[in-house]
């Protein structure tokens, strides 16, 4: 099937220009003016702008937690996602049995046949080890090149020093890209331990007890790793002015890092954490202040910056009462199971649906970037960095056809009831969002028109990733 897009404004990381997308089965075959395509489908863009379908390099779906689960699967979280514009995610598998390709199957049999958009895996490295580190070649089979490392959630998920640097060697050698969840977890099991014995349980503790700094501190040390493993690194949600200094201290001596922050990071603060409802907002790392939101954006706007991400980790504000999602009702025990003590708030925040739209409006509306930026964050780069480019994150002839017709005059009030992720608020409620998406192809197929929803599970495919990918 041949599908013409005429009339549009085509924006990619670099350009913008009046052109028309020829698009054959899953591929965009041709960009150009006057395209000759006699049975072609035609769609009219005229006065709307052509973009590469989104690609969000941090969601965590149905993944257990604190007691309960993130509230979108991979069903909901796809949909929510490609509703906002965005048709490529990169979910993480939870090392839960010594074999790799164990827990890697078991993603896949969480994810296949619920996959409405195209999709890839992370793996979460909570051990590492030498038998652990002669498996990494099967992850590469698996066209899974990236693994995630914490220095924090102590006892849990994080790995001590040595190891990190072990694996930031085995990792270079086999070209795999590591990405870090940067804050201090000693530091933090301490202080969290003198807050609860002070009698401190509120929901703002659960920032005065992660300090700033701890970002900063391992994100220098796991740089410093990185250069002497030759190794390249990508940190994970940064979420402080001190995060990015040290970003852009490395980036200057050429060690090879990059960074991603998400929308949550840019907006609120402490503060939202002291609302009545502040629970909404606990996720690690967590808010900081103004100043910290002002340098994130200008980090993102100077380049400092590679990637928006979410981080995409629903919980119900309130999981006692259920909501309507798809007809059915659904209930999902939330950050009510933290109401006395906030080191049980789940942490997590939705924002898979939110991202472009939030951004276009906050980001290129308001004039903080270019609409050539806004791609190059939210699509390119992602596909770049993470071995996926020029296959997605583009619109070039080759490429799938993941593309987002944008209407950039719709206005619309949003929150929880548009954006169809799989829970009881939403971070931006009430905000009046100028440009929205209009119809959004997945390789060629409209998944979503307006505000009908065309997608299907087990219509997204799981995207094998190239490892030795740039670093930008
Ligand atoms: O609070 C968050 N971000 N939960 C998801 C896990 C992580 O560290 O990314
Ligand atoms: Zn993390
Ligand atoms: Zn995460």
């Amino acid at each position: 099937m041949s599908l013409l897009i005429q009339n549009g404004t085509l924006i990619t990381a670099s350009d913008t220009f009046q052109a028309d997308i020829l698009i054959e089965g899953e591929k965009i075959v041709a960009i150009g003016n006057n395209l000759h395509a006699p049975n072609a489908e035609r769609i009219d863009a005229t006065g709307k702008l052509l973009l590469p379908g989104g690609v969000d390099p941090h969601t965590h779906f149905d993944l257990p937690m604190f007691g309960t689960v993130s509230s979108d699967d991979h069903y909901t979280g796809h949909k929510a996602a490609a509703y906002g514009g965005t048709t490529t995610v990169i979910d993480f598998v939870n090392q839960d049995f010594d074999s790799l390709r164990q827990c890697v199957d078991a993603w896949h049999a969480k994810a296949d046949h619920k996959a409405a958009i195209d999709y890839s895996f992370h793996m979460n490295m909570v051990r590492f080890n030498e038998d652990v580190g002669k498996q990494l070649p099967e992850l590469l089979d698996e066209g899974i090149t990236t693994l995630k490392i914490f220095t924090a959630y102590n006892g849990v998920l994080r790995i001590d020093d040595g190891s990190i640097f072990t694996l930031l060697q085995t990792a270079a050698e086999f070209g795999m890209l590591t990405l870090l969840h940067a804050e201090n977890g000693d530091v933090i099991e301490k202080l969290v331990a003198d807050a609860l014995e002070a009698g401190h349980t509120s929901t703002e503790w659960h920032a005065l007890t992660r300090p700033s700094w701890g970002a900063g501190e391992a994100i220098l040390r796991v740089a410093g790793m990185a250069q002497a493993a030759e190794a390249s690194l990508y940190i994970v949600h940064m979420n402080t002015a001190i995060g990015v200094d040290m970003l852009e201290y490395s980036r200057e001596r050429d060690i090879r890092i990059m960074g991603e922050t998400c929308p949550q990071y840019l907006f609120f603060t402490i503060d939202d954490m002291r609302r009545p409802d502040g629970a909404k907002w606990v996720c690690s790392p967590p808010m900081r202040t103004k100043a910290d939101n002002a340098r994130l954006w200008q980090a993102v706007a100077d380049g400092a910056m590679q990637t928006i991400g979410t981080d995409h980790c629903p919980v119900f504000y309130d999981g006692t009462q259920p909501i309507i999602y798809e007809g059915q009702e659904i209930a999902i025990p939330g950050k009510e199971l933290g109401v006395d003590d906030f080191t049980k708030i789940p942490n997590g925040l939705p924002g898979v649906g939110d991202r472009m739209p939030v951004m276009w409006t906050e980001g290129v509306v308001k004039g903080r970037i270019t609409a050539n930026q806004f791609v190059a964050l939210n699509c390119t780069n992602p596909a770049k960095i993470f071995g996926m480019y020029p296959r997605k994150g583009t619109i070039l002839p080759g490429s799938d056809a993941d593309i987002v017709i944008w209407d950039p005059d719709r206005k619309v009030n949003y929150g929880v009831a548009m954006s169809h992720q799989r829970t009881d608020y939403n971070l931006f409620e009430g905000w009046d969002l100028v440009g929205y998406p209009e119809k959004v192809f997945l390789r060629g197929q409209l998944i979503v028109d307006g505000d009908e929803w065309l997608g299907k599970p087990g219509g997204g495919q799981f995207v094998k990733r190239m490892p030795d990918a740039q670093v930008l």
